[in-house]
């Protein structure tokens, strides 16, 4: 039977009693709204721990002003009930109060340079700084020694992965695979602003991702691959943030460099932003 938590110190206790029988402890970080790719990181945290936990907190200080905080969709029910079955032992419910003390102002902030000012981080700017602010906290919080983020998320994972290393937390980090619907949709909790005209247009990020790793094989230079993508998005009635190829890191690619690469895709469908990646 899964247990809600919300005070800190509760949570400090159960964790505590834990590590003294010797467990391992996961924790999955959300902000709710959980869906199939939710409880697959719930599933794979626990074949590297004895104990799971999942927070549920809409974290206010990774949203940009003009970004969906408020409507951004709560349901704490399902979401409960959801991991539990997926075999969640502990659901952390913190509130804003909890999470920062001080007030949302006066908050200690983080930020990783470099990385986070990329991408993602060039469109959103100070999310990732909200991101690593609360990931942080979490990790106080929960003391994991391992902790489990959605790829889909693929540059807030490298992200973690660096705050992680610099800061050196005693935490192994996962990065769970993307799970899609059916046609190829990556499965996130904006996927419900799509409009019904907009909805079977959305899988043409995947078919453009998967054109990307085609030209790429095929010999074809990224400057061609990337513009060819951004206009096939275009003309499926996006509007392109960025269609790119990168190294792993995410750096770009020398001329001649070989090696791994990962084509990442953030395109909006009327209010809708949708992310996507692709790793080969
Ligand atoms: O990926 C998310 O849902 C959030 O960015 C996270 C990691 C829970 C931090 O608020």
């Amino acid at each position: 039977m899964i247990e809600t938590v919300s005070d800190l110190s509760r949570l400090r206790e159960i964790v505590a009693g834990w590590k003294r029988e010797g467990l391992r402890v996961a924790l999955v970080p959300t902000m709710g709204n959980l869906h199939a790719g939710h409880f697959s990181l719930v599933m794979l945290a626990r074949q590297y721990a004895d104990r799971v936990i999942s927070s549920v907190f809409v974290n206010p200080t990774q949203f940009g002003p003009h970004e969906d905080f408020a409507r951004y969709p709560r349901t704490p029910e399902a979401d409960m009930r959801g991991l539990e079955d997926a075999g969640c032992d502990v659901l952390w419910l913190p509130s804003v109060d909890t999470m920062y003390p001080l007030g949302t102002e006066l908050a200690m902030r983080m930020h990783a340079p470099g990385i986070s000012d990329v991408l993602e981080g060039a469109c959103r700017p100070g999310h990732f700084d909200g991101v690593c602010t609360v990931v942080a906290r979490l990790f106080n919080q929960a003391q994991p020694d391992v902790a489990a983020f959605g790829k889909k998320d693929y540059q807030q994972l490298a992200v973690i992965r660096q705050m992680v290393a610099d800061l050196g937390f005693p935490i192994e980090i996962l990065g769970g695979s993307i799970v899609r619907e059916a046609d190829g949709l990556a499965m996130s909790s904006r996927n419900q602003y799509l409009s019904a005209e907009d909805r079977p247009r959305s899988p043409e990020i995947r078919q453009t991702l998967l054109a990307m790793r085609d030209g790429h094989v095929g010999g074809a230079g990224r400057a061609e691959i990337e513009a060819e993508a951004a206009r096939r998005l275009q003309a499926a009635g996006f509007a392109v943030d960025y269609a790119v190829l990168r190294q792993p890191d995410l750096t770009e690619p020398g001329a001649d460099s070989q090696g791994a690469r990962v084509a990442l895709i953030a395109a909006r469908l009327g209010n809708t932003r949708l992310i996507d990646n692709l790793e080969f």
